[in-house]
């Protein structure tokens, strides 16, 4: 039996970022995942919003787990997971209504971000939103002495990854056609940023 993936930050964090999917997302709203890493948002988020099609993705390597934590967890709500590695551009058939990725911007290297947006920008519907978890700096500003020391310890471990910069992620959505709509404070200085098309 392959062991279940386990974030605590995600048994953390699950709750408060349902709350806002609750007022962001129509109950049946189709949303893709990227990076979907443990499962336990996906888990969380059709347990407590049931009508939603949630489609989890993530690159090869995460896929065993997540489908162990969908066939232990919600076989009868979410399908199994499908490999989306945002350097290799193949992006599952839209519309999606969201687009939803946590903790994965200061993961990924920033040259993968701009195929982010434009994965995201392609395989939105015309009113689809681009959701965005996680720590994130503004104008080169930390805004809490935790995420500059995350920070930190990001860029020692590997010097690719890091907290990325609300200034650089407009211009990535405007190049795409998509502007921020909301930035919403959660809890441990983390936010959720929303991109929607440009009218
Ligand atoms: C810190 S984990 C976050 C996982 C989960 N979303 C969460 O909030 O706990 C970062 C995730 O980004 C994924 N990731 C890294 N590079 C990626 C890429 N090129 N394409 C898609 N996902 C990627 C990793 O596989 C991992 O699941």
């Amino acid at each position: 039996m392959t062991e279940l993936p386990f974030s605590p930050a995600c048994e953390r964090n699950k709750q408060p970022i349902v709350e806002v999917l609750e007022r962001l997302l129509k109950p049946e709203a189709r949303v893709l995942e990227v990076g979907a890493g443990t499962g336990q948002h996906a888990v969380h988020f059709t347990t407590l919003m049931p009508g939603l099609d949630w489609l989890v993705t993530d690159v090869p390597d995460k896929l065993d787990g997540l489908a162990a934590r969908i066939t232990f967890e919600a076989p009868d709500r979410l399908s199994p997971p499908v490999a989306l590695d945002v350097a290799r551009g193949l992006w599952p058939d839209g519309p999606f209504d969201a687009v939803y990725t946590a903790n994965t911007l200061h993961i990924m290297p920033f040259e993968l971000a701009p195929a982010l947006f434009a994965g995201a920008s392609q395989v939105l519907g015309r009113d689809g939103v681009l959701i965005c978890y996680g720590p994130f700096m503004d104008d080169g500003m930390h805004t809490a002495d935790s995420n500059r020391e995350f920070d930190a310890s990001l860029r020692a471990r590997d010097p690719s990854m890091g907290i990325r910069d609300t200034r650089d992620l407009d211009r990535l959505a405007a190049d795409c056609g998509l502007t921020r709509q909301a930035d919403l404070t959660l809890p441990a200085n983390n936010r959720i940023l929303v991109f929607r098309r440009i009218e």
